[in-house]
């Protein structure tokens, strides 16, 4: 894709994917790349602005990761963020220092006088509240910069207008600093000259055709789970080539209540795809029967899953070309597992595998397509909206491949499952009817291998314990319990304990990750 791109060069800073996004938001594409991407490299992504992010790293650092010093004489404007900024300080001729105090958290920087009107600041008050996190700092500035920002502490912003290089000491992708999307929309618009040309029809548009482009008259098959990657991923690609495109949907046995013919019926007959759906639940389950370790339980299905998905693809090639050199393996990897499998420290590209399906065997040649690699699940969102796919679908909450399986402890039997199945049923049902399951990440039942003492009417039951977990999340890797209302807690409880035989006991996980996990397995 040839779009014009801001190229943030990433020195380790765990907001790096934070700027790429709030860029992403002003409809501007832009691409993270390792700090050690040649200036080839960078050319490549059609720049128009160098974005330095910040890093855990002091310059002077044995290991301090460095960009190639090329990329500064390359013209484009360039903005500094934290170690960006100490990074241009240090190469440019000034120095940097460790500073007497350190800065973390919430700060007030003010704009140097004559500094307001400058092209960075425009429209900003002459006082900002910002975010700040490091531990050194700029002492002397590099010949041809003057300071145009400042803390009680320290140099918070520096520039060459003449060169175009900015820079700040501060966080402006972060929302703790209220004003920050307003300054990076400064330096994308004011400085940059960018064009907010970075649409979801623009998207879809050119993947299409690239697609088309590059599948020719092949076939694609795709593992379809029913959750929004998949399904995004899958329509992008049946609007590229049509029939040519079957997808596969495997019941695992550890899939929600009534979820095997739901997403047949949603992917059939709301999104119109070829589908192959494979009921494999007698086949997991007599695997499963008797593993109580959660690492097994996650490998068995992991295995199994393949076995299964290398059948079907099989025989679905062989069906409909026999013998054909290439087929293409539809998957839906998004953006953040491309940035994680890019290691700041070298520019090594291992792009992480779907975990359902890594280990297709190499005699099947199948070849990747993935289209949604340029995206953040939010974007995925947006594309799936101007795709005109029902909102139940890309409004799903994020559902783990082995399924139930890691959410009821102990053994893996029939007669659990289905007691879990209605259990998340019921919790599913009453947060949407609360009108709060948008807003969480992701919210379900666990079925612990606990059983406790209770009275039903006059009936002594001795039964299982169900946990009962809410959280909110922005990507899964750190979490949040949600503070359901009581009455909500009140009446999924009384359901679940009413409704269900084999479950007299309701209790509410209120651990954060960390430490702990979003799935108990
Ligand atoms: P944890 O439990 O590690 O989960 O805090 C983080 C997020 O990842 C999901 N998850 C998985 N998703 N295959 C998946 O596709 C898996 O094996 C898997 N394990 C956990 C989990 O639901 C949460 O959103």
């Amino acid at each position: 894709m040839d779009t014009s791109s801001i190229v943030i060069l990433d020195f380790g800073s765990q907001y790096t994917q934070l700027i790429a996004r709030r860029i992403r938001e002003q409809n501007v594409f832009s691409v993270v790349l390792p700090c050690t991407a040649s200036v080839a490299e960078i050319q490549s992504q059609h720049p128009i602005g160098l974005i330095l992010s910040g890093g855990p790293c002091s310059v002077y650092d044995q290991d301090a990761p460095v960009a190639d010093p090329n990329m500064l004489a390359m013209g484009l404007p360039i903005l500094g963020i934290c170690y960006g900024l100490q990074f241009l300080t240090y190469h440019l001729g000034g120095k940097v220092r460790s500073a007497d105090k350190r800065e973390y958290g919430p700060a007030q920087v003010s704009i140097v006088s004559g500094q307001t009107e400058n092209p960075l600041f425009a429209g900003l008050p002459p006082s900002l509240d910002v975010w700040m996190s490091h531990g050194d700092e700029a002492l002397d500035l590099p010949p041809g910069f003057s300071l145009i920002a400042r803390t009680a502490n320290a140099v918070a912003g520096i520039a060459d207008a003449s060169r175009n290089i900015w820079a700040v000491q501060f966080h402006p992708e972060v929302r703790h600093t209220p004003r920050g999307s307003d300054l990076l929309r400064n330096f994308l618009f004011n400085i940059c000259r960018a064009e907010p040309n970075w649409t979801p029809a623009h998207f879809i548009q050119s993947t299409v055709s690239a697609i088309r482009e590059q599948v020719g008259d092949g076939r694609a098959i795709c593992a379809l789970s029913g959750g929004v990657d998949s399904s995004v991923a899958a329509v992008l690609v049946e609007r590229a080539i049509g029939e040519r495109l079957t997808c596969v949907f495997v019941n695992n046995g550890v899939l929600r209540k009534n979820e095997f013919l739901q997403v047949q019926q949603n992917m059939r007959d709301r999104l119109g795809l070829r589908l192959v759906a494979v009921d494999a639940s007698h086949r997991f389950l007599s695997q499963l029967a008797g593993v109580l370790d959660p690492e097994q339980k996650r490998k068995i299905i992991g295995n199994e899953f393949i076995s299964v998905f290398d059948d079907e693809a099989v025989r679905i090639l062989d069906q409909q070309q026999p013998g054909a050199a290439v087929a293409w393996l539809v998957q839906g990897t998004l953006y953040p597992d491309v940035i994680e499998s890019s290691s700041v420290k070298g520019p090594s590209q291992t792009i992480k595998s779907h975990h359902n399906v890594g280990g297709l065997p190499a005699n099947m040649k199948l070849k990747l397509i993935e289209p949604l690699r340029d995206l953040f699940k939010d974007e995925v969102r947006r594309i799936g909206r101007d795709l005109d796919m029902p909102a139940e679908i890309l409004e799903r909450q994020p559902f783990p491949g082995p399924g139930l399986a890691v959410r009821i402890l102990g053994e893996v039997t029939p007669e659990r499952v289905a007691l879990l199945q209605e259990a998340d049923d019921i919790v599913v049902k009453e947060i949407k009817a609360a009108g709060l399951y948008q807003q969480i990440w992701q919210s379900f039942a666990v079925l612990l291998p606990v059983k406790s003492v209770g009275v039903m009417g006059d009936q002594r039951t001795y039964a299982y314990t169900c946990a009962i977990r809410a959280v909110h999340s922005e990507d899964g890797m750190t979490a949040d319990w949600v503070p359901l209302p009581y009455n909500l807690l009140k009446k999924i409880s009384s359901r679940i304990v009413n409704e269900i035989h084999g479950i007299n006991r309701v209790v509410y996980d209120i651990t954060s990750k960390p430490p702990g996990t979003i799935e108990w397995e």
